[in-house]
């Protein structure tokens, strides 16, 4: 099997993890590592100096001395596109991490670069989608087991403390946590979101500059409802990084609870759904099916204009708590042309 050659940009809080998969993985070699911090390519060469991976500072220094087939990106959101951009210009395939990128302009930006070089594989790393209770999440609902859809209520409660930028984005909240259970929704449903309506607030003790909670509504294709609450600084009762999903249809109630499924019958008896639980985070799987799609010459399951609506999603929801207002989808779509 053809191992795929890859070069990293970004070796933080993420990038470190990424690195391991990579090098354990039977399906990546990694050629080489860009960080344009000094501090991170010096804990990275302390770790695995004796690979004899080189470390770069730009991305440009490393085009121009190694020769690789992809580029995965996990620097943060607003380095994205530039990556992303220079990547496909010299025709990397691209792995990148969630979110596409910092706006929807930028998003778009990325989209038409990519349509120049269709031929190359870009996919977004929304690795929630790839987790054992999120694939059994959707096959429940796929076989029916509620009946006709309703209503969903999602709820998503931790206190995480990262430091750096995410501290002082305007909506963390919403770009950067959200966005995984808006691809979560996008993909158990198997419809797209048609409209937000979205409240963003900072709680008084919330150590973010930013909106650290969130709270609103969300109707996808076929009138179904999304009550969605979400926060970054909840003490106490908590959920786990899926959050808690009840879905509601004429038939009963289908849940995810602390990453657990269980259907609720019409008459209230409530029984666990076993499935094939595993450990991971879905790196793993993404990386497998990313390498696959540039092995067969084939667009990956979380391809780039697929994942425009996941970003639409988020952005949508941002543009709502501006505005206090619904926001339709198609105010963003419309931005893609031919998506
Ligand atoms: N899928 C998930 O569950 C998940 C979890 C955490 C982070 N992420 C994503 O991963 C990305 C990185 O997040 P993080 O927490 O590791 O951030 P981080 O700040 O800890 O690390 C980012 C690294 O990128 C480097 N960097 C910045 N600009 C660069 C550039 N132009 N070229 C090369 N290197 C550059 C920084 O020096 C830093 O070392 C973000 O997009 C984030 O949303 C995803």
């Amino acid at each position: 099997m053809e191992r795929i050659r890859f070069l990293q940009a970004g070796y933080g809080l993420f990038g470190e993890g990424w690195v391991d998969l990579l090098l354990r993985s039977p399906h990546a070699t990694l050629q080489g590592v860009i960080d344009t911090s000094f501090e991170a390519r010096e804990r990275f060469e302390k770790r695995f100096g004796d690979r004899g991976i080189p470390t770069f500072q730009s991305i440009e220094e490393a085009l121009q001395k190694i020769e690789a087939q992809a580029i995965l990106i996990t620097v943060p959101n607003q380095f994205h596109h530039e990556i992303a951009e220079k990547a496909l210009a010299t025709n990397l395939h691209v792995l990148s991490e969630k979110p596409l990128a910092d706006t929807f302009e930028n998003a778009v930006k990325i989209y038409q670069a990519w349509r120049q070089k269709s031929h190359l594989v870009y996919m977004v790393s929304q690795n929630y989608r790839f987790k054992p209770e999120i694939q059994a999440l959707r096959k429940a609902v796929a076989e029916g087991i509620c009946g006709n859809l309703g209503y969903i209520a999602y709820t998503f409660h931790k206190a995480w403390r990262f430091g750096g930028w995410r501290e002082k984005m305007e909506y963390p909240l919403l770009e950067d946590m959200s966005i995984h259970h808006f691809d979560i929704l996008r993909f158990v449903l198997g419809r797209e979101p048609q409209k937000v309506i979205m409240e963003s607030f900072n709680p008084p003790w919330s150590w973010f500059q930013g909106n650290a909670s969130a709270t609103g509504t969300i109707i996808f294709a076929g009138d179904i409802r999304v009550n969605y609450f979400g926060s970054w600084v909840s003490f106490g009762k908590t959920t786990s990084w899926n959050g808690d999903i009840f879905i509601y249809g004429d038939q009963g109630t289908l849940s995810l609870e602390n990453d657990l499924l269980f259907f609720a019958s019409r008459e209230g008896k409530k029984e666990g759904l076993p499935f094939s639980k595993h450990e991971t985070d879905g790196r793993i799987q993404v990386l497998e099916e990313f390498c696959s799609a540039v092995r067969e010459n084939r667009q990956p399951l979380v391809s780039l204009p697929d994942n425009l609506w996941t970003f639409a999603l988020t952005c949508a929801s941002v543009e709502s708590a501006k505005r206090k207002t619904w926001v339709e989808l198609t105010e963003l779509m419309s931005l893609v042309g031919g998506a």
